[in-house]
């Protein structure tokens, strides 16, 4: 009897709750008011407290999300994407690379080391672990509409919160982000054969012995096989940098590429395409693979007559051998040879050929020098006060100059 009208009690208390909570709340002078809402958000706050501490939030990817809360934090996203976004810069009005096949090979070749696993492409599913992640990375080809070239930038270049999206990982090489969007522009309608050709090569991964050979592994002598199919499709099995869009490492010195590797896995020199390569290899690895690459013939580069800006050639050769009559430029043939002619081996062997590289390649290097954004070794601060003061007419000539002269003739290194 008494229990009956205890519940009796309580029910009907219940039911006043509401009224109660309301008069309460509005009731009073404004301050009252206030106090009492203060109050009332620190008892929310206190449960939610409770509630988290409780452990009684659900995490369990195994579970989804809610409807409602796949909705809410996917427009939460979009939303921000889309704010964020409006602030990205365009690409510098010099930087005539932007979608030209080489930017688009080069985002290829990061994209299938990078984010092929969680993404797929043409002719690859994405990893069967990704599939049970929440959220699930998406199958990219159909998204890519949805956004603009700046909002690709944006996520490609900081990532997603909250989701396995990861940020590009170095923060300075915003030519780098815009290479892989020039890629993921092309993405939509890629035949997976394309995909391959602009990703591999051409080879397929794990016919080509990248997953057979994974057992061997390096010696100082000899890079594994693995590691080396994996260079080759970006650098090409030559070495000569497929065609331009990746420096050529043929016959490149043994000492500058071995101090270039240590330099990307410290972190030293900022690639977010070269610093994963590069953590991931011990330094017997790197050894072996700058061995071999110094060692591999260079191509001749094509004659400068055939060149089609013989005048910048011509600026960028005095300015080489001369520096400029101001003294502003010193001259580059102090450290870097001009690929034919005595002293050859006499440079230290820490100071790159350059004779024969990719005018784009130097270019951008001599870019990013000017702009102090190009790390390297415990040499590159040289570079920074060479480069410091040259104009982008001076590092166009320049470029052209280098890059027109024939290889030296190998010589061996000390
Ligand atoms: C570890 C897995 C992972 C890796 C690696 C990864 N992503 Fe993502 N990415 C995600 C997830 C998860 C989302 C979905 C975020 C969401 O739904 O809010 C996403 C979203 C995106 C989106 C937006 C797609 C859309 O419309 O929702 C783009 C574009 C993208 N990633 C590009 C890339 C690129 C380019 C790379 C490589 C540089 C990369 N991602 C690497 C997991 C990954
Ligand atoms: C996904 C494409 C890709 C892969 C794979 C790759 N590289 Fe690179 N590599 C690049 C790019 C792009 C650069 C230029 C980065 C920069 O701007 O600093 C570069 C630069 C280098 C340099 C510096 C060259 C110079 O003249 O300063 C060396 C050395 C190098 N790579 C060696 C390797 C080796 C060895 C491997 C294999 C273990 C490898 N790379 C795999 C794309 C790649
Ligand atoms: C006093 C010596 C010195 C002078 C003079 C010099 N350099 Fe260099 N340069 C270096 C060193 C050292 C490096 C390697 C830095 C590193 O990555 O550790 C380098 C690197 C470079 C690279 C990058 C090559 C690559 O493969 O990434 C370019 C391009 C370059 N120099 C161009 C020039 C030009 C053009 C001039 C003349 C205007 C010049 N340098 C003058 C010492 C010099």
């Amino acid at each position: 009897m008494a229990d009956r009208q205890r519940t009796g009690g309580w029910s009907g208390a219940i039911a006043k709750l509401p009224r109660w909570l309301w008069s309460c709340l509005a009731g009073g002078s404004w301050k009252l008011a206030l106090g009492r809402l203060l109050l009332a958000a620190a008892v929310f706050g206190l449960g939610a407290l409770l509630f988290v501490s409780a452990g009684l939030v659900p995490v369990a990817a195994s579970q989804g999300h809610w409807p409602i809360t796949r909705v809410l934090l996917h427009f939460a996203m979009r939303r921000s994407v889309r704010t964020h976004a409006l602030a990205v810069k365009p690409p510098p009005a010099e930087d005539q690379l932007l979608d030209t096949e080489a930017m688009v090979l080069k985002g290829a070749g990061h994209y299938a080391g990078g984010c092929l696993a969680c993404h797929g492409a043409p002719g690859h599913p994405r990893a069967e672990v990704m599939l049970h992640s929440v959220p699930q990375p998406p199958y990219l080809p159909p998204k890519i509409a949805e956004w603009n070239d700046r909002e690709l930038f944006w996520i490609v270049r900081h990532g997603i919160k909250y989701t396995a999206m990861p940020a590009w990982p170095t923060q300075q090489r915003d030519d780098e982000v815009r290479a892989m969007v020039a890629f993921l522009r092309r993405l939509p309608g890629m035949t997976p054969a394309r995909f391959r050709q602009l990703a591999y090569g051409g080879a397929t991964p794990g016919v080509d012995g990248s997953r057979v050979a994974g057992a061997i592994p390096s010696t100082r002598a000899t890079p594994a096989p693995s590691t080396l199919a994996d260079c080759a499709r970006c650098h090409g099995v030559d070495g000569e940098g497929r065609g331009g869009a990746v420096p050529r490492l043929a016959g490149q010195r043994e000492a500058y590429l071995l101090e270039s590797l240590r330099a990307y896995a410290r972190g030293d020199r900022h690639s977010g395409i070269m610093q994963p390569v590069a953590a991931a290899l011990d330094d017997a690895a790197m050894a072996a693979l700058a061995r071999h690459y110094a060692g591999l013939d260079i191509r001749p580069a094509a004659p400068v007559d055939a060149h089609p800006d013989a005048a910048a050639i011509e600026r960028g050769a005095r300015l080489a051998t001369r520096g400029d009559a101001a003294g502003r430029v010193p001259a580059c043939v102090a450290c870097h040879d001009t690929g034919t002619g005595p002293g050859t081996a006499d440079r230290n062997p820490h100071y790159p050929l350059l004779a024969g590289q990719h005018p784009d390649y130097l270019r951008l290097q001599l870019t990013l020098f000017n702009s102090g954004t190009r790390g390297g070794s415990a040499y590159a601060p040289i570079m920074h006060t060479v480069a410091g003061s040259l104009e982008p007419g001076d590092i166009r000539d320049l470029s052209a100059f280098f890059a027109s002269r024939p290889t030296a003739p190998k010589t061996p290194e000390r």
